[in-house]
């Protein structure tokens, strides 16, 4: 393995549109944290940068959504994650922001470096428009039917109740989330980067030098990617929200988010070279140093593409040697969702559990989702702690304490050091090393309790309270032996629960240098040496503290879904105008033939006589009636709704039904209604 002499280590730079969540911790920021802090205790030149990902349309949306200003938001929500934080010890070098000038600098170095180079093709496409406040509208700023599943909710880059991956254009129906106008199509230029003259770079660097060497989640989604061809991808959008695009005749565009959030890693990391008076770049264009990105899964593309293509492009960066990425946390068996609230906020948990930072920290890795998804319980949480923290290393720890303050008057006694202790401790420490290096977090964790575990062993065997009063001499060298333990421990645990560590550090008096290097010393606590009062490092769990959890979590969730019942309604009671009203033309008809349109679970194409003409209407209505139900049913329609192709078919009106217990129900004219009759 080659030897690096700087690391340059990243973690994703969240979206400041809302608190995060223990699974954003869980999936880059505890991970990277580990890998730093452990490349820290080798005192290798190591920086981590981070910060807040504050542009784009996450952003506008969600400032949309609180009633504030873009601006408003980003500085509320990066406070509280930079805050969230600091307190859960995830040691960043550096929390910067995409909104700094600097980082608009340099994002628009890229951008212009790359234009000159002829990078990129203007493209003239039509996209969304609305007229009512003069501005093209983003994928998600447009919501209408899927015209897969039939739900009405579906935003224009995807429908989040079946999945389907979208474009604006497939919406049946779509209106405007900012005005809920209807909007209309128009010209806009975009400058597309063309990814595809970088499939045979990718192919060799990647594809090929990557394999065996990158986690196979990470290698396969970025080789399925590149196996199914690279577009051209559109590094601008129309907006306000964002990085100008640096060339004439480009106002009123931003570069895509995207484009310039990566970006901010670069210039995160001069301003923290800035502040601390070195030079930024050779943590960017030196070989010799160890570029790594830690991601969720769903930035895998990002980091290992499109990315390592602009560094290419810029010419004289260094690539990402490597992208552990992990797969997502549940909560309590359910996928979290910050919209229905079923999320455990960072924010919340330090709220209600202040001093168990190290608490959680220990539960996450020793379940964090490296190879597939995994699950967060309180359950789990509570017996992790009380067996695991608590019986094992606080327990061990306290009776080491205990003991030599009864037997020894608070000194380490005397002693002859143990080779197969040595041994052991140091095969713990080239164990968690190599599983570290390795981006296995869960199985170093493992390796390096097992010392603690092997404390609580020799106390176990040896019983040296019962040993002492015939042989004090031996009861000592259990103790010292001990000792040896607990300080080694403190070192190899650090990159996992630093507070601990700090703890044990302190409580032990210890003066010397806390390295990684150290780690295997069996003299380190001397002979004689005076430690401070027994304690407890950790504390059991109690199950009324647990059950608060669960409940509020479920309270929390429950409530959120009443909200949004409560505003659905209150959009139902919208009123309208007379004039609203009478634009309607709603018709009867007599549905006349009836077939279920192919590939789609809801969707039914209908004709439909009116009287002067026979329709074809397309209706999401196929989960709830066979065709043979629908033919020769009466119906109301509304005929003066725009045409719409749906499925390829061209769809000429909507029937009106009412919502009744089974799904739908026929809104049908009593008496003898001849088809075409106005309803009024
Ligand atoms: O998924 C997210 O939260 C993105 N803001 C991550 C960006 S990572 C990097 F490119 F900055
Ligand atoms: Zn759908």
């Amino acid at each position: 393995m080659k030897n690096f002499k700087r690391y340059t280590v990243t973690a994703a730079l969240p979206y400041v549109n809302g608190p995060k969540h223990i699974g954003h911790l869980a999936g880059a920021y505890l991970p990277a944290d580990i890998y730093v802090r452990y490349l820290r205790l080798q005192k290798r030149d190591v920086v981590f940068i981070c910060g807040s990902d504050e542009l784009g349309t996450a952003i506008t949306m969600q400032a949309l959504k609180e009633k504030i200003s873009p601006r408003e938001l980003v500085d509320k929500y990066h406070a509280l994650s930079q805050d969230c934080f600091a307190k859960l010890g995830i040691s960043f070098d550096i929390y910067h922001r995409t909104t700094e000038k600097l980082h608009f600098d340099t994002a628009q170095e890229f951008f212009l470096d790359f234009y000159n180079k002829g990078l990129f093709e203007e493209k003239l496409t039509e996209q969304y428009y609305d007229e009512e406040t003069n501005s093209f509208l983003a994928d998600r700023y447009i919501q209408g039917t899927c015209p897969n599943c039939g739900s009405d909710k579906a935003f224009g880059d995807q429908c989040e109740s079946c999945g389907k991956s979208l474009d604006p254009t497939d919406l049946i129906h779509p209106i405007s989330v900012v005005t809920g106008n209807i909007p209309v199509k128009k010209e806009t230029k975009n400058w597309y980067f063309k990814l595809g003259d970088y499939e045979p770079w990718l192919t060799e660097w990647l594809v090929e030098g990557k394999k065996g060497q990158w986690k196979t989640n990470t290698y396969g989604q970025a080789k399925s990617w590149i196996d199914g061809g690279l577009q051209a991808r559109s590094m601008t959008r129309d907006g306000d929200w964002g990085v100008p695009v640096p060339i004439e005749n480009a106002d009123g565009k931003i570069l895509y988010v995207w484009f310039d959030a990566p970006i901010g890693y670069i210039s995160a990391t001069k301003q923290w070279a800035m502040d601390k008076g070195v030079s930024w770049e050779p943590y960017w264009k030196d070989a010799n140093t160890k570029l790594v990105h830690f991601v969720g899964k769903d930035n895998i593309v990002f980091h290992c593409i499109i990315f390592p293509i602009m560094l290419k492009a810029a010419g004289g960066y260094i690539l990402p040697e490597d992208v552990p990425a992990n797969e997502f946390l549940n909560l309590e068996g359910q996928k979290m969702s910050t919209s229905r609230r079923w999320s455990l906020d960072m924010f919340e948990y330090l709220e209600a559990l202040p001093d168990k930072v190290d608490e959680l920290r220990y539960a996450l890795i020793s379940n964090l989702p490296e190879n597939k998804d995994a699950d967060f319980s309180w359950k789990d949480f509570q017996l992790k702690v009380n067996s695991e923290l608590v019986a094992i290393v606080g327990n061990m720890v306290n009776r080491v304490f205990v003991l030599t303050h009864k037997f020894y008057e608070g000194k380490v006694p005397n002693a002859a050091e143990c080779s197969q202790l040595k041994e052991f401790i140091l095969e713990r420490k080239s164990k968690v090393s190599a599983a570290i290096e390795n981006y296995s977090f869960r199985e170093a964790l493992v390796e390096a309790i097992l010392l603690a575990r092997h404390g609580n062993k020799i106390l176990t065997e040896k019983e040296p309270w019962k040993v002492v009063k015939a042989n004090p001499h031996e009861a000592g060298v259990v103790l010292y032996d001990c000792f040896q333990i607990i300080a080694n421990f403190a070192i190899l645990i650090e990159p996992f629960l630093p507070n601990t560590a700090r703890v044990l550090w302190e409580k032990l008096n210890m003066q010397c240098e806390f390295s990684w290097d150290r780690i295997g010393d069996l003299q380190m606590v001397p002979v004689g040496h005076i430690i401070q009062d027994s304690f407890y490092l950790f504390s059991k769990m109690e199950d009324d503290v647990i059950q608060k959890q669960i409940d509020y979590l479920y309270a929390k969730t429950h409530k959120e879904e009443i909200m949004e019942n409560q505003a659905t309604e209150k959009q139902e009671e919208k009123l309208i105008s007379f004039d609203d009203f009478s634009k309607m033309d709603i018709r009867i008809g007599t549905i006349l033939t009836a077939e279920r349109v192919e590939g789609t679970d809801k969707l039914m194409k209908l004709s439909v006589d009116l009287g002067s003409e026979v329709r074809t209407i397309v209706s999401g209505i196929a989960h709830v009636f066979n065709v043979d139900d629908v033919v020769n049913k009466r119906v109301q329609v509304l005929a003066n709704l725009a045409p719409r192709k749906i499925k390829g078919i061209e769809s000429k009106g909507m029937i009106l039904f009412a919502d009744n217990v089974e799904g739908l129900a026929f809104v049908s004219p009593l008496g003898d209604v001849p088809n075409g009759a106005g309803v009024k």
